[in-house]
Parts: C-alpha cells; sequence; structure tokens
C-alpha cells in the first residue's frame, strides 16, 4: 500500500504589516472592534507589482528545502488560489516555470479559503495511486487586491500570503483521510462576482459577504468536519495532537475548539498577526507550528478549512 506524507513545509509573507491603528486612521473602524469581533490585529499586505506567483515561489522554494528536494524531484505541483496573476496559464504552471520543474503535472485549484485542503486531499490521491512520487501542494493568495478598501465590514479581515508543503511516497502512513465538501446554493454569501468578459470588468469586482451567514455555517460544518474525520480513523480528540483550523476568525477557531472539548492550547493560530489569507492560511499556520517545533514527527494533526462555494472540508494526517 502506497501513502503520502509531507516531507517538508514553507512559508512566505509580503514584508508590508497593516496594523489596526493604521486601518482606523483610514476608515470608520477602531482596534477594539477588530480584535473583540475577530481577533486579528495585523495583516501582511503585497507590494504593488509584487505577484501571486512571487509569493508561491517563496514558499515553495522554503518547503522543498526543508524537505530537501529539488527541481528534478518534483512531479506534480498544485496551487490553490482564487488570486492567480493571469486567467491563464495557471499559476501552477508559471510556478513550475520559475522552479524549474520540467516533469510532471501542473493545475490550479480554486476552493477560496478551502482550497488547500481541497489541493492537499487531490495531491495525495494522486500520490498514494502511485501515479505521482513528490508533489507540491501551494496555498498562495493576494487577497487584498479583492477588497473594497472602504468597506470596513470586509476589508479589515483578510491579508495576503503563501504557504506550501512537498508530499511525497510513503509506506508509512501520513496522510489518513480526506473529506471534501461544497454546497453551491450557498455561493452567494461569499462572493467576488466580477471577472473579466468581453474585453470588460464585468459586475461588482470585490468580495461581498453576509458575516453573519458565513459564522453560522462555519461553525456548524468546522465541527462536523472534525467529528467526522477522527470517528472515521477511530481516534478520539484525546489522540488528536494538533488542530490547524482555517485562520478566518478567533470567534469561529474558539467555537469549534468548544464544541468538540479540545483544549485550546492544542489549537495552531495565527489569524491575529496574518488576518485570513484564504488558501494560504493553512499552509501558514502549519508552516509556523513545524518551524517553532509545536507541530512533530508522528504526530496526528487535523486541518480544516471553510470557504467561499461554499466548500469544506478536512485532512487528518500523521506528520
Ligand atoms: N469596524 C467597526 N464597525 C464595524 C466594522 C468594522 N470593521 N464592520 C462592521 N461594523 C459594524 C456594522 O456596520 C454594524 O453596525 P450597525 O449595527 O450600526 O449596522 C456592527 O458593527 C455590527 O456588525 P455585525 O455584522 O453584527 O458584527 P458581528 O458581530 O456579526 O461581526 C463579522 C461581523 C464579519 C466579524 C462576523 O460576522 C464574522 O466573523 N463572520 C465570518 C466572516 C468570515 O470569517 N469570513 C471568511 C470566511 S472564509
Amino acid at each position: 500500500m502506497n501513502y503520502s506524507k509531507i516531507a517538508g513545509t514553507g512559508s512566505y509573507l509580503p514584508n508590508r504589516v497593516v496594523t489596526n491603528s493604521e486601518l482606523q486612521t483610514r476608515i470608520d473602524t477602531s482596534d477594539e472592534w477588530i480584535v473583540s469581533r475577530t481577533g486579528i490585529e495585523a495583516r501582511h499586505i503585497a507590494a504593488e507589482g509584487e505577484k501571486t506567483t512571487d509569493l508561491a515561489e517563496h514558499a515553495a522554494r522554503a518547503a522543498m528545502a526543508a524537505a530537501n528536494v529539488n527541481a528534478d524531484d518534483i512531479d506534480l505541483i498544485i496551487v490553490a488560489t482564487t488570486t492567480p496573476d493571469k486567467v491563464f496559464p495557471s499559476t501552477a504552471c508559471l510556478l513550475q516555470a520559475r522552479l524549474g520543474v520540467k516533469q510532471g503535472a501542473a493545475f490550479d485549484v480554486q476552493a477560496v479559503c478551502t482550497g488547500f485542503v481541497y489541493a492537499l486531499s487531490i495531491a495525495d490521491k494522486f500520490v498514494a495511486s502511485g501515479q505521482h512520487r513528490c508533489a507540491l501542494v501551494v496555498g498562495a493568495e493576494i487577497f487584498s487586491r479583492l477588497l473594497d478598501w472602504n468597506d470596513r465590514r470586509t476589508c479589515v479581515l483578510f491579508g495576503d500570503g503563501a504557504g506550501a508543503v512537498v508530499l511525497k511516497a510513503s509506506k508509512e502512513p501520513g496522510i489518513l483521510s480526506s473529506h471534501l465538501y461544497a454546497d453551491g446554493s450557498m455561493g452567494h454569501i461569499l462572493q467576488v462576482d466580477g471577472g473579466v468578459s468581453a474585453g470588460k470588468l464585468a459586475d461588482n469586482p470585490y468580495l461581498q459577504m453576509d458575516g453573519a451567514a458565513v459564522f453560522r455555517l462555519a461553525t456548524r460544518v468546522l465541527h462536523e468536519c472534525a467529528t467526522e474525520a477522527l470517528r472515521h480513523n477511530g481516534f478520539t480528540v484525546e489522540d488528536l495532537d494538533w488542530l490547524v483550523p482555517h485562520q478566518a476568525n478567533m470567534r469561529i477557531i474558539n467555537s469549534t475548539t468548544d464544541k468538540l472539548n479540545l483544549p485550546r492550547e492544542r489549537v495552531i493560530t495565527t489569524v491575529a498577526q496574518h488576518g485570513n489569507t484564504s488558501a494560504a492560511s493553512v499552509p501558514l499556520a502549519l508552516d509556523t507550528a513545524v518551524r517553532d517545533q509545536r507541530i512533530k514527527p508522528g504526530q496526528l494533526v487535523l486541518i480544516e478549512g471553510v470557504g467561499g462555494g461554499m466548500t469544506w472540508g478536512s485532512v487528518l494526517l500523521r506528520f
């Protein structure tokens, strides 16, 4: 039996940090409002001219170095992004060229904030089937360019960044299960309606959100996903070393954690300093906790996400 296992992680954040204090000089908001509703204190914002592929490349190179692999080893690149640099080629193909990878497949996955969970699940199937041996799975986003910076209900919530893992074929289990879901009938509660069509920008190019509806759905499905992943593998909450949830909002994360009866010390959170970086949020949080040595080899880690679509899902893995 073939499995896939994470061999290395990496991440990257743009240099510029925008604090809540800076935002309150520009729009009618306050540090107190943002922190009490979301837990977010600051976010990183890409520089003008900085591209999603740039962020992805930094994160990918860090993950490749951690896994001790080079361009000749990688035979699959999947990039989860909602903010590709171009309509096409895909960000994965742009990244493949940057890294000098000459073999295998490269494609993007679009599941918004659940994108990395989807991409990791897909990569696991490809690697476990034996068809591919070494995958680079990246979540990279420049969400700041989808925001109306005059809309205080949405612009305070998001940030830019990238995270990556190298997923290798293994004889021992790494990824134990993945469960993916979507409910397209809920798409309107979190969307960017606009796009390029017939040479023009059609409809609203900014993110629109029914915050309360997203909050309700997120707290429900993240709890369901976590419970399902543990039960499916015959584990209980006591067996779980770490939960690495999508970093949208501290209140959503705390609600999920408390409903599970999981001690909050066993949850990795980066949302305070990163904001919601969409598909980059889970691999950024994962890499943070791997590098500060909280997550150690052999530990049981549950990652989960929820986002536009609406989409949601989990991956349970032995690190
Ligand atoms: N600063 C100050 N006031 C703000 C504000 C801001 N940045 N954003 C909204 N407000 C105001 C609203 O206008 C409203 O004022 P009103 O009552 O005078 O109309 C008031 O604060 C309360 O707004 P409300 O939407 O009820 O706040 P909330 O407690 O529900 O929190 C969210 C709003 C967005 C933080 C919350 O709904 C949420 O976290 N939703 C999930 C969002 C998310 O995670 N999306 C991504 C998922 S992948």
